[in-house]
């Protein structure tokens, strides 16, 4: 019995205690929400570690800024602009909320590079941890599509000519790269369409896409476990530990075994059921 089952429960507990019953008893919840927070992590696990989470909360912060702005932005060439300028200079809060989705667009792309950066240094990317990277990576190139398509809003002479500048170089790709410029732009050159186009792009489909990823990751991420840092001690006790086993072990077999003994070439991997 835990101490939260002590005393008489009061009508609110209890009615609260009954919904998240039922949906448990139906859904199993507990269970799925227990098995993703309720983890086993490496001893020395440090603000390194952090990284993926900061890039994460960006990324929220990004999704209701951007939520806030969308609905006073018009994404017709004739007003864009204009709904801008309005934004910042008249709606209560909006050059906030637009600063933020601005200076956020650029936090972000360094908090992922940041976290990138810690994957590789502590050799995080190797087995089992492979489509984590490869999940990660996917979400990079969203990421950055989500500069490149979020800069063309502001439909400003800036916004314009880099855009144009990016299409020209994306078409210049060899064989796909003239499709996804027209895919793009919707159509052979810039026109009315490619403004909806981005923003279409820039509000629905890789925010979705990056959403289903960071799912995706965070499931990997819970199942195999956090790797430990380059130097953890338990990890270099046991690296020690099975090469002076496998000495042991070539010692015993004599000079004609020796030749037999070979070490496990893979690295002993943390994993959340392991309970290490
Ligand atoms: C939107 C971008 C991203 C988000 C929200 C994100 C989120 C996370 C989170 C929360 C973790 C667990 C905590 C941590 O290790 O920091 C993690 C781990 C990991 N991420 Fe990312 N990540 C992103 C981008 C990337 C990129 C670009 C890569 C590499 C190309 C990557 C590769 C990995 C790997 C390999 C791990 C496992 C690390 C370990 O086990 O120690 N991630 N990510």
């Amino acid at each position: 019995m835990s101490t939260t089952d002590i005393g008489p429960k009061g009508s609110a507990t209890k009615a609260g205690g009954a919904v998240v019953g039922h949906v448990d008893h139906r859904t199993g919840a507990t269970t799925g929400i227990g098995w993703f927070l309720k983890r086993n992590i490496p001893g020395e696990t440090s603000w390194f570690q952090t990284l993926g989470f900061a890039a994460m909360a960006v990324f929220g912060l990004q999704a209701v800024t951007g939520i806030v702005l969308a609905m006073y932005y018009k994404p017709d060439p004739t007003t864009a602009y204009g709904s801008i300028r309005h934004i910042t200079n008249d709606v209560t809060w909006g050059w906030l909320v637009r600063g933020m989705h601005k200076w956020g667009a650029s936090a972000m792309i360094i908090v992922v590079f940041l976290h990138m950066a810690r994957v590789f240094i502590f050799g995080s990317y190797k087995y089992p941890r492979e489509l984590t990277w490869v999940t990660g990576a996917l979400l990079l190139i969203m990421v950055m599509f989500m500069g490149l398509t979020g800069y063309l809003l502001v439909w400003d002479q800036k916004a314009y000519w880099a855009t144009v500048v990016a299409m020209n170089i994306t078409a210049s790709a060899p064989i796909i790269g003239p499709y996804i410029a027209d895919i793009l732009r919707g159509g052979t050159t810039f026109n009315s369409d490619t403004l909806s186009r981005f923003y279409a792009i820039h509000m629905l489909v890789i925010p979705g896409g990056i959403a289903t990823f960071i799912g995706l990751h965070l499931f990997l991420v819970s199942k195999l476990g956090i790797s430990e840092p380059p130097w953890s001690k338990r990890s270099t006790r046991a690296r020690r530990a099975e090469e002076a086993a496998a000495r042991a072990a070539a010692r015993q077999r004599g000079p004609r075994g020796r030749h037999e003994v070979t070490v496990d070439p893979e690295p002993q991997t943390l994993t959340a059921e392991a309970g290490q």
